[in-house]
């Protein structure tokens, strides 16, 4: 594709359950296929250069009503993934951060999550930014939180964007796979001017040739933000 350089993607990685309902394995072979997927995907996003910034939607607030067992693997998954990362984050060159309350994890994860944070913290080729226990309502609620106990009387559009929790760029693409078209409470401030792709492919099986696909059609799009 044409090298003009993406601010940042989006991506609610959707589909893992019926990944593996299709190939007869139990849901959380297809949540151990999708983490293979955002490794894919964020190593050719870094290698590429084509793009400076990467949400990916991991755990929503939401997700704390799939079944307790199920939870508890995704939570181990997430910190298996952590762990083997580190190697590939150096070896590409990618900054990795989280987004979400990750209080409510188990300290060993809030550990690992933070430690990963400060171990990349000056690599450049790509921000992976994972939303962990995120929920968009509740980053803007929080934002709004830190202005009043700053002594703010009257709040602008930057104050919230500077109070969010990461110094957050505008998404230029929200990518959701699996067929479903929603939002689901996934960086609601952020997504105000970005262009949506929905398709049918399950997360397992996007590949970088559809996100190359993607990013084709999204450099034909003229986007306008309200104007002619
Ligand atoms: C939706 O599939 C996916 C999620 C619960 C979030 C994404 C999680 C992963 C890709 C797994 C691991 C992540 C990390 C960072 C290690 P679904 O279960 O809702 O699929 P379904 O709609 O087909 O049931």
């Amino acid at each position: 594709m044409d090298k003009e350089r993406l601010q940042h993607i989006a991506i609610i990685m959707d589909g893992n359950g019926r990944w593996a309902k299709e190939r007869g394995f139990k849901r959380t072979r297809g949540h151990e296929a999708g983490a293979e997927t955002i490794r894919d995907i964020t190593t050719y996003c870094a290698e590429h250069k084509t793009i400076q910034s990467a949400t990916f939607y991991a755990f929503s607030t939401e997700n704390w009503k799939r079944p307790k067992i199920e939870v508890e693997f995704l939570m181990k998954l997430l910190d298996k993934y952590l762990k083997n990362e580190l190697k590939t984050y150096q070896q590409y060159n990618i900054r990795f951060q989280a987004i979400g309350n990750i209080d409510a994890f188990s300290k060993s994860l809030q550990n690992r999550i933070r430690e990963t944070e400060r171990l990349t913290k000056d690599n450049s080729n790509l921000t992976q930014i994972l939303a962990l226990n995120y929920g968009g309502r509740a980053e803007i609620t929080m934002a709004v939180n830190t202005l009043i106990k700053e002594g703010k009387k009257e709040i602008r559009e930057e104050d919230i964007s500077q109070a969010l929790q990461t110094s957050y760029t505008d998404i230029d693409i929200l990518i959701r796979t699996s067929g479903e078209e929603r939002i689901s409470n996934f960086l609601l401030w952020q997504l105000s001017y970005s262009e949506f792709y929905f398709t049918e492919t399950l997360w397992p099986d996007f590949r970088a040739k559809e996100l190359d696909d993607i990013l084709q059609k999204f450099t034909q799009r003229h986007r306008r933000f309200g104007g002619l």
